[in-house]
């Protein structure tokens, strides 16, 4: 998290930093900083909070500003020391002559603090990035070269970091280099500009170089140099963006979550597009790369994701070991990668990822390539970090989802696991001919339904109205759709600062039961099938403590109405299937209820949309 802009060469640069940096917010919003070259000296502007706290600033300096052409920005999300502006980047050295920004954590800080302050260093924020600042201006000190000085200083930095360093003794230069953290180059005529992501230069240049870990990078206006760690140049690859600069609008809707729940239909459509054409044609999926004696003879799957993700990886397991029979395990990246694990060239990897950069998930993926398995990517983001390491790619195609909460991603990364799940039954022949032409039917009629959910919202938000004085809320489901009510719970957790948990029905009894009174909701995701009576008893258990039920339910069942207190509809739809269906009135009562509690609905608190830190 954090983001990262840079920019030299000859437009005025504070533009360019703030665009940039508007286009990076998705990274974090806790302060934000520039740092530019005017004609004396480097000048440093920050503010804290959002953005538009740093344009106010820099408005009633427009005029000094105008004619500076070279500079780097920070967008931060807080994780050494509070959110102030002592804390916001740019950091500086204590002359001041040195400035820089970070994205990352410095893992020895500690150390490097000490033995600054040994050497007379005074530092002024909590962050661990200032550390950073006075080392490299105590090497610069004596070697009098920045590029030098950011190499010898890698070498005494442990962690993850994407780093922007100026010195005004070499006022045309920006130095930058990073290690698992991302930075990439854009490439202008007689300009160039550095970001932790594309969107933030993608409007001035689709020509880039994504930097490689322990590169150092030395910009100026006329030359970009890159050299490896041991200081040798090296010839970068230059790659053409599969982007186009695309103006974020609302389109009419208040937030942007709102907006990308209604996509959601239509990016269903786009995915089946060419891979699922009828109910009676195979399933077309060119992007697994692996041999269909390879698929036949697969005995494990692993599947790797954190937060949303990890909740449509659980789905995601359900849907292939019932279609395909073969086990999966899902397990959350951030514990995956602190064990001993034994995934090996046997084993197919799953990552899941929206931003396809999260620190956690692509460590695992590291791990698990380095041992041999196969690596496929679930991620909206096909120019990303994981992408660069898949093996086989599955891009989900969800466009750009700016709302922190994720939804549309959520729902296009579990139309791409049905679709998996399907080619890979199709290969070993494990599903009945008929069941698959059922779900297929089925699948292709899912845009339709939900499209009918969205027509008729008045419920939803009547509901949410209902129950937005709530402290607490549960959710609670059986098999399939439990990872639906982690899902449900999560976002309403993440933008209306409820505490609310998921749990598998069955397991109330065994804890959580006792937390129930005439205070708590608790909202079953009864959907028709296999587990339907088993959670209509749970519910009946939870009612007998008082709780205040409501339904989400697709049964028409007369006795409902004695059970719930709110009974949310929603279309037919076969079990297999229905995490589809119930997630999304669920982000429709989580929206509703933060919007009518007045949250901050897109930029959520202490949140970040790209977390690429451990
Ligand atoms: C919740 C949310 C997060 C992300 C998680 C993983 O709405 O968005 O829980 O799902 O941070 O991010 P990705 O999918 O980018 O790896």
């Amino acid at each position: 998290m954090c983001g990262i802009v840079g920019y030299v060469g000859h437009k005025p640069v504070v533009d360019i930093l703030l665009d940039g940096l508007a286009q990076l917010e998705y990274r974090g919003y806790d302060s934000s900083g520039i740092a530019v070259k005017c004609s004396d000296s480097i000048k440093v502007y920050k503010a804290e909070g959002k953005l538009a706290n740093l344009r106010d600033e820099l408005s009633f300096h427009a005029y000094e500003l105008s004619k500076s052409t070279m500079g780097i920005g920070h967008i931060r999300w807080a994780t050494h020391g509070a959110p102030t502006v002592i804390n916001a980047h740019p950091h500086t050295c204590n002359c001041g002559n040195l400035v820089i920004v970070h994205n990352g954590i410095i893992e020895n800080y500690k150390e490097l603090k000490a033995e600054l302050e040994a050497k007379g260093c005074i530092f002024k924020s909590q962050t661990d990035t200032e550390s950073v600042a006075h080392l490299v201006a105590s090497i610069y000190a004596e070697v009098k070269d920045l590029t030098k000085a950011v190499h010898l200083a890698t070498q005494k930095i442990q962690g993850a970091y994407a780093l922007c360093i100026m010195h005004n003794d070499e006022p045309n230069k920006i130095v930058a280099t990073k290690r698992n953290a991302p930075l990439v180059i854009g490439l202008g005529e007689n300009e160039f500009y550095i970001a932790s992501d594309v969107p933030a230069f993608i409007k001035h240049t689709k020509r880039a170089i994504y930097l490689e870990d322990n590169q150092v990078a030395t910009l100026t206006p006329d030359k970009l140099i890159i050299e490896d760690e041991n200081s040798a140049k090296i010839e970068p690859k230059v790659e053409l963006l599969p982007w186009e600069s695309v103006a974020l609008s609302k389109m009419g809707y208040k937030h942007f979550m709102l907006k990308e729940i209604h996509e959601q239909p239509d990016i269903i459509r786009n995915i089946l597009v060419g891979k699922l054409k009828t109910s009676d044609s195979e399933i077309e999926l060119n992007e697994v790369n692996l041999t269909k004696e390879t698929l036949k003879n697969l005995n494990r799957i692993q599947v790797i994701a954190c937060g949303t993700s990890l909740h449509a990886a659980m789905i995601g397991k359900y849907i292939i070991e019932n279609f395909c029979s073969i086990p999966v395990d899902v397990e959350a990246s951030s514990e995956y990668i602190y064990r001993k694990t034994v995934t090996d060239k046997h084993t197919l990897v799953i990552g899941v990822s929206q931003s396809g950069e999260t620190a956690d998930t692509l460590t695992a993926i590291k791990q698990s390539k380095a041992r041999g398995s196969h690596i496929l990517i679930i991620t909206n983001r096909p120019d990303s970090a994981m992408a660069r390491e898949a093996d086989s790619l599955l891009s989900v195609n969800a466009g750009i989802e700016v709302s922190v909460a994720a939804t549309k991603s959520y729902i296009a990364q579990l139309t791409s696991f049905y679709l998996l799940a399907l080619y890979m039954a199709e290969i070993k022949g494990t599903m009945k001919s008929d069941d698959l032409r059922n779900i297929k039917s089925e699948m292709l009629l899912l845009p339709q339904k939900i499209e009918q959910i969205l027509s008729h919202k008045e419920e939803i938000q009547k509901c949410a109205r209902k129950y937005s004085g709530t402290r607490d809320f549960i959710y609670i489901a059986r098999g399939i759709n439990y990872p639906t009510a982690l899902e449900g719970a999560l976002k309403l957790k993440e933008i209306s600062y409820i505490n609310a948990t998921g749990y598998p029905a069955g397991e109330l009894k065994h804890g959580p039961i006792a937390m129930l009174d005439e205070t708590m909701p608790v909202l079953s995701i009864l959907m028709k099938g296999s587990v339907y009576e088993k959670l209509l008893s749970n519910s009946e258990e939870a009612k007998a403590r008082n709780a205040r039920m409501i339904a989400l339910t697709n049964s028409t069942d007369p006795k409902l109405d004695d059970l719930f207190d709110f009974i949310i509809r929603v279309p037919e739809v076969m079990e297999l299937l229905s995490p589809l269906i119930a997630m999304i009135p669920l982000q429709l009562i989580a929206y509703y209820i933060a919007e009518f509690l007045g949250k901050d609905v897109d930029q959520p608190r202490n949140l970040a949309k790209s977390v690429t830190v451990e």
